[in-house]
């Protein structure tokens, strides 16, 4: 089954082409770079460049894929979670093609999506399927979840943060070291300079076991930063990874205590913030289970994880396939 998949729930623009849920055919993806000047991202801006940039991805990603729209037996979308705005642009975009080509259409959650990131392959031969249960931590720009997926789109909420998610977490402390946006890429080439002992940052816990409270770590550097800033110099290398080397404990902790706790066969990572090598390092020091972690470039939102959830939609229909476009969509319940 080909579906053409869609994805634009925050700053990438992605249209693929993807078979059976898990051969990547063709994946495009266009990075909006006009939030570098904000140092964020503003959502009316965000939306707007989502329509500019649709027909010319979708041409491409079609092109690459060597088909047009005939070739393709479903269209799939992100409808949620995501900036209201740029969802609607591309869901409403997407149902259109549907429309239009008299395909069917399938919505998609995001957090699905980089879940679903971990069946994909590209190439010819077909690496073998992730093994369910699984422990799953997905971490991206809005998100910290720690969830046990017990079978295809069965989730069940462990724990999540208490305020920021990781990744703006990472791009808030970029920020404030004046690294620039999206921070998590900036702090992780700054730390390879840096030595992550330099400085002990505090863990923040929650008194929850699986939740995680962020806050208090970001508070910690502003400190350190004035601190430094006032003794002359702040070594911008050494904070970034003694915060990173603190953030990726912070999860990694987290993600082995539920490795070993429940009864599972695989660790999945997914999100933005999966893409930081030093954090599957920091996983894969403490469990002894299978770790499978998508290549960086499809931790970072891409059309072609929406193709891989969208397929398992259809196939495992059981909890439903969401089909309104809503900003707030959970992966999991508790
Ligand atoms: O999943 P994603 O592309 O978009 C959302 O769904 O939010 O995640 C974006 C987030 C940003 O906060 C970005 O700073 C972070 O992922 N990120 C990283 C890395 N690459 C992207 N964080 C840490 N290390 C990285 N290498
Ligand atoms: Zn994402």
């Amino acid at each position: 089954m080909i579906i053409l998949s869609i994805e634009t729930s925050c700053d990438e623009t992605g249209v693929a082409v993807v078979e059976d849920g898990r051969r990547i055919v063709s994946n495009v993806v266009a990075s909006q770079t006009v939030h570098e000047k904000t140092g964020g991202i503003v959502p009316e801006v965000a939306a707007r460049e989502h329509l500019r940039q649709l027909d010319p991805i979708l041409r491409e990603a079609l092109a690459r894929a060597r088909m047009d729209l005939r070739d393709v037996d479903a269209v799939a979308a992100t409808v949620g979670p995501g900036l209201i705005g740029a969802l609607l642009v591309g869901a409403t975009y997407a149902r259109g093609l549907a429309l239009a080509s008299g395909k069917p259409f399938i919505g998609v959650n995001h957090l699905e999506g980089h879940v679903y990131a971990n069946w994909l392959y590209e190439g010819d031969v077909a690496p073998p399927e992730p093994v369910l249960p699984a422990v799953v931590l997905v971490v991206s720009g809005a998100h910290s979840d720690l969830v046990l997926m017990e079978d295809h789109r069965s989730f069940r909420l462990l724990g999540r943060t208490i305020d920021d998610a990781a990744g703006e977490a990472y791009d808030k402390v970029a920020r404030l070291l004046g690294l620039g946006f999206p921070g998590g890429p900036l702090i992780e080439k700054a730390a390879r300079d840096g030595d992550s002992r330099s400085y002990a940052l505090p863990k923040g816990e929650t008194g929850a076991r699986y939740d995680v409270s962020f806050s208090g770590l970001k508070t910690a550097v502003l400190r350190l930063e004035r601190e430094l800033e006032g003794r002359g110099r702040v070594p911008v290398p050494d904070v970034a990874a003694s915060f990173q080397r603190t953030i990726n404990e912070m999860l990694a902790e987290r993600v082995a205590r539920a490795a070993a706790e429940f009864d599972v066969r695989t660790v999945m990572l997914g999100g933005g913030v999966a893409a930081n090598l030093a954090l599957r390092e920091e996983i894969q020091r403490r469990v002894s289970l299978p770790l499978r972690v998508p290549p960086p470039k499809l931790c970072i939102d891409n059309g072609a994880m929406i193709g891989a959830a969208g397929y398992f939609s259809l196939k495992h229909r059981g909890s439903g396939i969401p089909t309104l476009v809503r900003s707030h969509m959970p992966l999991a319940r508790a």
